[in-house]
């Protein structure tokens, strides 16, 4: 199959790939497919190459033999990356078929064996197959039930590393927080880094489906809660995490789990 891929993909002039990229429209990652540029105009720059610039190294740089999940992989950049990093598999979900569409084309230009799946991240479990590397990036506070998105990427989906990335909005400390307070205790609700995640409940920057932006501290705490160990965070918004194997998973409501 990716063998007849890669012949169509060289069969395509310039000026086809350039059609069809117009037809898949419009892109919210910027891709280099042969020399045509799939999103020039992005707000963000060059997206998200320049993202991916600034934590790439912390991720291990031979992939070989090893499983990829990337949840969100809307037009397959960090899919795309991963297989050049020489992962045996890689597959992309998305919810939304015209990105995944989009992802699709991209790998087939790329002449690059990526598996794609129509499926929101709150059914991973029907995968039945759990990743050594989990890209969970820019999605987090695009979902109503984030933490629930957490604990089952946690409980069905990762094996070992976790990449873990959102927006994030308030205050940058980290305060130390104690195992526990008394009822009478409430000051320490308004100290500036307490854990906190903002609810928008209609739009934030003309996106009506960011939901949750949690501050630093609150990032930090629910990647814990959920059983992962943070690594590292070589950039503002992204967490290097591994499944935390002492970790106590939280039991999901029984029509989840
Ligand atoms: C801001 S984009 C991030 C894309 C990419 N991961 C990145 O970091 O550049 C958010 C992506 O998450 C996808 N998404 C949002 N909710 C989802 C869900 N419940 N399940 C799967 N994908 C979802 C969107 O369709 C979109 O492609």
């Amino acid at each position: 199959m990716s063998r007849i891929r890669v012949i169509l993909a060289r069969e395509l002039t310039q000026d086809e790939i350039q059609t069809r990229v117009h037809e898949l429209g419009p892109w919210f990652h910027n891709l280099s497919l042969r020399g045509i540029q799939t999103a020039p105009e992005h707000f963000l720059g060059d997206y998200p190459s320049t993202k991916w610039q600034s934590f790439q190294e912390a991720i291990p740089k031979d992939l070989t033999g090893m499983t990829v999940l990337d949840v969100g992989c809307n037009g397959g950049f960090y899919s795309i990356q991963m297989k050049l990093r020489g992962a045996k598999r890689v597959l992309g979900i998305d919810h939304d078929s015209d990105y995944l569409n989009q992802a699709k084309f991209a790998a087939e230009v790329l002449g690059l064996d990526i598996s794609f799946d129509l499926l929101s991240v709150y059914e991973v479990a029907e995968l039945r197959e759990s990743f050594d590397v989990v890209l969970f990036l820019g999605v987090f506070y695009h979902l109503r039930h984030p933490l629930l998105a957490l604990d089952l990427l946690r409980r069905y989906a990762t094996k070992d590393w976790f990449i873990f990335q959102s927006m994030l909005r308030g205050s940058r400390t980290v305060p130390r927080i104690e195992e526990n307070y008394p009822f009478s205790e409430k000051s320490v609700f308004d100290k500036p880094g307490f854990p906190k995640m903002h609810f928008i409940e209609n739009s934030y920057s003309q996106d009506p489906t960011n939901w949750w932006i949690p501050n630093r501290a609150c990032a930090e705490a629910l990647l814990r809660s959920a059983g992962f160990r943070l690594e590292s965070q070589p950039e503002a918004e992204v967490f290097i995490c591994r499944c935390d194997e002492g970790a106590h998973l939280h039991p999901l409501p029984k029509v989840l789990a």
